[in-house]
Formats: structure tokens, sequence, C-alpha cells
């Protein structure tokens, strides 16, 4: 008999594109499982920041990750699944999402050891079942081997007015500058992935088109 493996669809993109919202949608749509790989990176830059470990010293952030204790947990809310990173327990959800936060997530990110741990910790994310997994590498690099990698962009102008709708106010430019040009699993197009610019549709739109594309590529039953 063969074994069919779980089927994970990539999402990436340039922030605030609307990995986040369109990844849920086309997740609860499909009954999959929801992994946000940008919150793990995240998680690991609020835990150096409460360790005092500066985040700008490549070595201790190393260490920091070697360390840390972590776990991953599968939960539901709402119809929807989701992984989550524990760390130490905890899952410091609102936390990550703090100014101070994203703008030390980058250099974290950078860490070519922090981003063999992650690649291979958002591989085990695979024992929850068929995954939908944003983040900016993982048509690239963490799930290089599925056919199902799309990526997101928008305008500046249209990116940075959703975060401030949010209530956020961050250089989304500097950010997308770093995460393009580190040296290790920067964010590119992975080939063959198809390139959606949401900037003049609604999440409505994006996730009703992800959806069209996947059932595409889906093997009829
Ligand atoms: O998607 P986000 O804004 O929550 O991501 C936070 C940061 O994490 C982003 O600036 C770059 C990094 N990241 C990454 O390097 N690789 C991923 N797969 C996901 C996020």
């Amino acid at each position: 008999m063969k074994t069919k493996h779980p089927i994970v669809i990539a999402l990436d993109g340039t922030s605030a594109s609307g990995k986040s919202t369109n990844a849920k949608l086309v997740a609860r749509a499909l009954g999959y499982v929801y992994v946000d790989t940008g919150a793990m990176y995240r998680t690991l830059a609020w835990y150096c920041l409460q360790k005092r470990v500066d985040v700008n010293d490549e070595r201790a952030v190393a260490s920091a990750c070697r360390t840390w204790k972590t776990k991953l947990d599968c939960v539901e809310k709402d119809g929807l699944r989701s992984v989550r990173l524990l760390v130490e327990g905890y899952f410091p959800e609102k936390e990550i999402r703090l100014p101070q936060t994203a703008a030390a997530v980058a250099h974290v990110a950078a860490v070519p050891k922090v981003r063999a741990w992650m690649k291979k910790t958002q591989r085990d994310c695979i024992q929850f079942g068929n995954l939908v997994m944003e983040g900016r590498d993982i048509g690239t690099n963490v799930f290089p081997e599925t056919d199902y990698k799309f990526y997101l962009d928008a305008t500046l102008a249209e990116r940075t007015a959703r975060r401030t709708a949010d209530g956020v106010n961050e250089n989304l430019a500097a950010r997308d500058q770093r995460d393009s040009q580190r040296a290790v699993a920067p964010l590119m197009i992975a080939l063959g992935a198809k390139v959606i610019n949401n900037s003049a549709m609604t999440s409505a739109q994006t996730s009703a088109l992800l959806l069209e594309e996947i059932r595409k590529l889906m093997p009829a039953k």
C-alpha cells in the first residue's frame, strides 16, 4: 500500500502581504492545520529580550536557541487548528506582537543556527497532519518538495496602510530589506510558486483565488 504523506501548502511573502489572514482562511476551508512560522521567530526574539541576550550577538542568540525549552502544541479555536511553539510551557501570544519584538526579530532570523533549528522544528509540524504554513522560506527551504507554493505581495503603500489600520506603526521596508538580504534562506519567490499581488484585492478574493489554485493542483479523487 502506498503511504499517504500529509500535504503542505507553503505561503510565503513580504510583511503585511496578507499571509496570516489568508493562510487561516485557507486552513479553515480545507480543514488543515495552520502554522505561523513568523510567530516562532518572534518567540525566540521575545525570549532573547527577556533573558537579556543581545540580539546582535549571533553566538549568544544561537546559544539561546540551542538551550531554550520548547514544545510544539496543536490547539483548536473557532474551527481552526493551529500550531503554537511553547517556551517553558508558555505561548507569548501578545508579547510577540510588541514593537520591540518586531524590531528584534529580523536579527535573530538571520542567524544560520537559528534557521536550522527552525527548519527542523517547522518540519516536525507534519506530525499534526496536512498544513498551511506561512513564512518567508517555506517553499524555498522548509518544504521545498511541496507542489503547493504561493507567494503573496502588495505595494509597500498598501502594506503600510494595512499595518496602520491594525494599529501597528512599523518600518516595513527596513524589515523586508533585512529579510531579503540575509545570507541564509532569504525571502525570495520559490521556483514554481504562484505569485499573487493582492494590493487591490480583499482577503475573501485572495483566499478564493488561493483555494481555486490549490484545488487545481490536487490529484483527482
Ligand atoms: O511574518 P512575521 O512578520 O510574523 O515574521 C516575523 C519575522 O520572522 C520576519 O521579519 C522574518 C522572520 N521570518 C523568517 O525569517 N522566516 C520565516 N519563515 C518566517 C518569518
